[in-house]
């Protein structure tokens, strides 16, 4: 079979080992790989690189994708999706393995159910909130800078005697900001799932600085909403989610943390520098399993699935099923992390309390 793979969305740590380890069984099988270059765009505008053992020998530590990404969805006009079915068609393509998060699968599975392409789909995202797998490449990768980052702003914090707020990506789902704060030591996590207690933030942060800690660090998710915010009025990308970049909800936090605690409060953005870099281990492995997978999958002709990490296990999931929902943070899982970030000893004394 002559397989196009091809890398959708937001760029992110363990494309290139997907990409590596798809390439290399579907050549052990016997196939044709051929790499489709920016996504769907590539596959509208007809632009195709060879995929060969030697290509994909040494990219297991390169971050990015070399096939190159884009946020093109071809279901916006007719004219595109006419366009990418043609060439398809024309480039002889038998499958398909498409690399990406709930927008490029969610344009597979479209292209599955609707025109009948043979789809496999590989999950990724660094924001981990993908429904089906236990967890995304990309997601380990950008936690490791973001806590980088957090270690690097503790020095700071701490000889300033600042309080500094770090803003992290995720979009919609808390998991980068969750882990980031546990694994950094953050004193307070902001996640969109759990609305912002702002008066509970700013008498914690006033108690630590009374007991004696003179700096204190926070991380948000850049999702997060503040009372007066409307998601309605933020611009639009292609797949048609609220553009947060430009909302800083990071330096509006520490503006807000500043006036009411009156201490010296900055914040810091890592923005995509979370999203760049070599892998991790574990997201190089985990990424050339679920890439591997993918191939053994075409040869099987097991089409419209999305192979996925449940315990220790590859397995295929529907596109349909994975899907369904995004994957966030539960509510226990966030009362869990409170109890690190949140001392019992600065709690407030509860009148009556020996
Ligand atoms: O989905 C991955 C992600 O990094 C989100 O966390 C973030 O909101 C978005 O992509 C940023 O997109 P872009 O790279 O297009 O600015």
């Amino acid at each position: 079979m002559r397989v196009g793979i091809l890398t959708g969305g937001g760029d992110c740590p363990g494309l290139n080992p997907a990409i590596r380890g798809a390439t290399l069984r579907l050549i052990r099988d016997g196939h044709t790989p051929t790499g489709i270059q920016h996504g769907w765009k590539g596959l509208i505008e007809g632009m195709t690189v060879p995929l060969t053992e030697e290509r994909v020998d040494e990219i297991i530590r390169e971050g990015g994708t070399i096939l190159g990404t884009s946020r093109t969805n071809p279901f916006k006009n007719e004219h595109d999706l006419q366009r990418l079915l043609d060439h398809f068609h024309a480039f002889g393509l038998d499958a398909l393995i498409t690399i990406g998060g709930e927008d490029t699968l969610g344009v597979a599975l479209r292209l599955y159910q609707e025109h009948q392409i043979p789809v496999v789909g590989v999950p990724k995202t660094m924001d981990n909130d993908l429904g089906g797998t236990d967890f995304t490449f990309g997601f380990d990768s950008a936690v490791s800078v973001a806590i980088d980052a957090m270690d690097r702003l503790r020095d700071t914090a701490k000889s300033h005697a600042r309080i500094i707020v770090l803003e992290v990506m995720g979009r919609h789902a808390g998991w980068v900001a969750l882990y980031a704060g546990i694994g950094g030591g953050a004193d307070w996590i902001l996640i969109p799932e759990v609305p912002p207690d702002i008066d509970a933030m700013c008498d914690y942060l006033l108690r630590l600085y009374q007991h004696g800690k003179r700096y204190a660090l926070v991380v948000v998710s850049e999702g997060v909403l503040l009372p007066t915010d409307d998601l309605n009025a933020l611009p639009l990308d292609e797949f048609g989610h609220p553009v947060l970049r430009e909302r800083g909800v990071g330096a509006r936090i520490a503006r807000i943390i500043a006036e009411r605690t009156g201490l010296e409060t900055r914040d810091a953005v890592i923005g995509h520098i979370q999203r760049g870099g070599a892998p991790t281990a574990f997201d190089r492995m985990l990424a050339t399993r679920l890439g591997l997978k993918a191939a053994e999958l075409i040869s099987r002709e097991e089409f419209g699935v999305m192979t996925a990490l449940q315990g220790q296990e590859i397995v295929a999931v529907p596109l349909e099923e994975a899907l369904r929902k995004p994957k966030l943070v539960p509510y226990e899982v966030y009362e869990e992390a409170r109890q690190i970030f949140q001392r019992l000893y600065l709690q407030p004394q509860r009148s009556g309390a020996p």
